[in-house]
């Protein structure tokens, strides 16, 4: 979608600046990672450095770089 999520860590799951929020087809990524879990991130929330998708999903950015 050409839309570049802020990402402080790179991608190690450690920051949370690229967290969204799910707004629909929440069964259509992959399950939360532990760094997800350590962080106390909850649905509908996630990271989308961790995040895979299966199949196309809605979500909500944060914050957009
Ligand atoms: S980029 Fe830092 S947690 Fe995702």
């Amino acid at each position: 979608m050409g839309v570049t999520i802020s990402h402080v860590c790179g991608g190690d799951g450690a920051c949370g600046t690229c967290r969204v929020e799910v707004i629909d087809n929440w069964d259509a990524v992959t399950p939360p990672t532990p760094d997800e879990t350590y962080k106390e991130l909850e649905r509908p929330h996630r990271l989308s450095c961790q995040a895979k998708l299966i199949r196309d999903v809605i979500v909500k950015v944060a914050k957009v770089e």
